[in-house]
Parts: C-alpha cells; structure tokens; sequence
C-alpha cells in the first residue's frame, strides 16, 4: 500500500496535501451550509425521487459507512504507519475506529422501517466516507507529532471525555427513535427519554458533541474540519426534524428545542 504514497516527493509534500484536504472540507463545510439554508438533507423523511434511484436503507448504511472503517484500517496495518506506536495517536485512531465500527456494522442491523436513501444522498456519504477516513487516519498514524504527555494534558482529557459522552448519547438518543417502531412499523412518533426530553436532535446533538471532543483532544484543522462538516449537516436537520415535529404533532412538547437544551 505505501506505493501508492510514492508520488508524493517527501513527507512534507504528502502533509501538503492532507493540509489542502482539510481546508477543502472547511470550504466544503460552509457551501453545504449556504445550501442547506434552502433544502433539507434529502434522505429519511426528507427523501425524494429527484435525488436518485431508492437504495435499501441497511444496504445504504452499511456501503456507505464502511469506507470509515475500512480505510483507516488499510492505512493502520498495511501502510507504513510511523505514529501509531504513540499513545495520543492510538487513542485518537481508536475513537474513530470505535465510532465507525458501530456506524458500519452493528448500526445497519438495528434500522427498523426505516426509508430508503436516494442515490445522490448515498454516493454523497460514501465519496465523503473514503475522504474523511482517509484524511483523519493518515493524518494520525503517519504524520501526527505529539509530546509524550498529551494524554494528561487538559485538553486532551476534557475532549476524550467530550468524545465519549456524546457518542454514549448518540447511541442512547439513536436507540430511543428505534424503539419507537415496532416491527413492520414506518410512521412516525413523538421520541420521549434521555435527552430528548429536552431537543428534537438529541442523536444529532450526541454526534456533533462527539466530533467536537475529537477536534479538541486532537488539536488538528484535519479533526476541525471533520467537527465543523458534522456540526454544519446535523444543526440542519435537528432543526428541520424539530420544525416537522412541531407542524406534524398538536401535543409535541412546547419546551422542547431543537438541539441545543433552553437555547436553540
Ligand atoms: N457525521 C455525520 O456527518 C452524520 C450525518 C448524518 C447522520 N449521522 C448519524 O447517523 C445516525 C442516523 O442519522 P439520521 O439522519 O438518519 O437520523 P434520524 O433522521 O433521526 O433517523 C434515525 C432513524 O430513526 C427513525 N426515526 C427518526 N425519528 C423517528 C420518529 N420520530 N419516530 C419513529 N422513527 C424515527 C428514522 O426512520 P426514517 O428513515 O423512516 O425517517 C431512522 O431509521 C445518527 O446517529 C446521526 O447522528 C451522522
């Protein structure tokens, strides 16, 4: 596999380059956000025939996430992968090889009822997929320089922890909304518990808190990046999945926000 990094003239040159990838996703990150001030992110209750040919939604999932897993998988044990003896970068590469394990594998099995994703939608997950895995785990395992007490610094702890706690809420948020379909069930009802007791977004909340954490235990533009694209898409649809809930049910909770608890 390191072959394919021989195009690169030097290290510095294939450090160049995930700088340039990074800053593309920041530009990317604030076209989508223009562009989601117009439209909806169109799959699940927002999917549409003009965006592509239905795929299954497991099927979508699964293709679609295991770019994450599989990529940063080759570059770990079949390129050389000079960082990954370093305990912040092996901790780091485990949180998003934990995320994305159960994104790819174990998420796509628990789906219940849930719509299928317009072609563009998943093509969009899947080229985004490949990129993003690519971008975060070359980075950390070949070219990520941290002192040997990162671990212990403050902003490591406090994002690790930022990173576990909104991964824990995702799941429990993500399990809450699947539970509330029994099998061969496909409409919709009003999520209750755990901390949609206070947002419409809770799983989106969980998600972005999540990536956040990984952003400041990581203290890279590549993570910065990766946070923002998240932030960007999901603030989008908490905020159009509150504003559905609230013209779809009388009785939907008043205090209730969209994903940010009291404020927003
Ligand atoms: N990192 C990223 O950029 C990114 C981007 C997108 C998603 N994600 C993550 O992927 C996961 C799924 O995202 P999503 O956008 O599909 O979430 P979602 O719109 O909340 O839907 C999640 C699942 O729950 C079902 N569901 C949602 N609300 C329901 C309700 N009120 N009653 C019954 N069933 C309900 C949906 O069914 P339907 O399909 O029928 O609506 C779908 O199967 C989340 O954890 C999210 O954080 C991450």
């Amino acid at each position: 596999m390191d072959a394919l990094f021989s195009w690169f003239s030097s290290e510095e040159e294939e450090r160049n380059f995930l700088d340039f990838m990074a800053h593309f996703m920041l530009f990317m990150a604030a076209c989508t956000f223009l562009s989601l001030l117009f439209q909806n992110v169109p799959y699940g209750r927002y999917a549409s025939s003009k965006y592509g040919f239905p795929v299954d939604v497991r099927l979508a999932w699964f293709v679609q996430e295991l770019p994450s897993l599989l990529v940063p998988l080759c570059l770990v044990f079949w390129a050389s992968s000079s960082k990954m003896s370093h305990l912040p970068n092996q901790l780091l590469v485990a949180m998003f090889l934990c995320h994305y394990f159960q994104r790819a594998l174990i998420y796509p099995l628990l789906i219940r009822g849930g719509k299928a994703t317009p072609f563009a939608s998943f093509a969009l997950a899947f080229v985004f997929c490949v990129y993003n895995g690519f971008l975060q785990v070359r980075y950390l395992s070949h070219h990520a320089d941290y002192p040997a007490d990162w671990v212990t610094r403050p902003l490591f702890v406090v994002g690790s922890a930022l990173w576990l706690t909104g991964w824990l809420m995702n799941l429990h948020s993500d399990h809450i909304l699947r539970n509330l379909r029994k099998p061969g069930e496909t409409g919709y009802k009003i999520p209750r518990g755990g901390m949609f007791e206070y947002v419409s977004g809770a799983n989106f909340l969980g998600e972005i808190t999540e990536w956040a954490g990984f952003a400041l235990a990581g203290q890279s533009v590549h993570s910065l990046a990766f946070a923002l694209f998240t932030a960007v898409v999901l603030c989008s649809r908490a905020a159009a999945h509150h504003r559905w809930y609230l013209t779809k049910f009388e009785d939907y909770p008043k205090s209730r926000k969209a994903l940010i608890p009291f404020v927003f």
